[in-house]
């Protein structure tokens, strides 16, 4: 127990060390079952807006198209998520959160240039969430 305690403590300190960044917002305490609304805010033009996930920002979690309005989730996101707003500023609720959702979150913005390179940007509104169970503080 106090062994597998103190490895989710290194997990967060690292994962806090690695991603605070001028874009993120900061650390959001949840439990199991909450919810978390995620802000992704920007100024620009873009076309899709990417949540991504982990330290790498290597999973899609959600993505939303301006032109069409279609959203697709990944499959542990998937029945959990909603969206409101205008694009591109989306309020993006997940629901029914678990400790496998502990991780950052990134707001990245997608448009393609004159050249019609893919060019990303990322907005305001990342967060690194930590789902804690009831016991994690004894
Ligand atoms: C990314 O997705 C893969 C496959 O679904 C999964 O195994 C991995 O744990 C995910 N990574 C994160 C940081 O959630
Ligand atoms: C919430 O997620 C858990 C698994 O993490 C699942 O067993 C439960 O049925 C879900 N509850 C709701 C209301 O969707």
């Amino acid at each position: 127990m106090l062994k597998s305690m103190s490895a989710v403590w290194i997990k967060i300190f690292t994962i806090f060390c690695l991603c605070y960044t001028a874009e993120m917002n900061g650390v959001v305490w949840k439990e199991i079952g909450q919810s978390i609304t995620i802000q992704c805010r920007i100024k620009l033009d873009q076309t899709h807006l990417s949540l991504k996930k982990g330290i790498n920002k290597d999973n899609d979690s959600v993505v939303i198209y301006k032109t069409t309005g279609k959203i697709t989730t990944s499959e542990e996101m998937s029945r959990r998520v909603q969206t409101h707003g205008i694009f591109p500023n989306i309020d993006i609720l997940i629901k029914n959160l678990s400790t496998s959702d502990t991780g950052p979150y990134w707001c990245v913005y997608s448009h393609t240039d004159e050249s019609y390179k893919q060019q990303t940007t990322d907005g305001k509104g990342s967060v690194l969430l930590v789902v804690t169970g009831k016991d994690f503080f004894y």
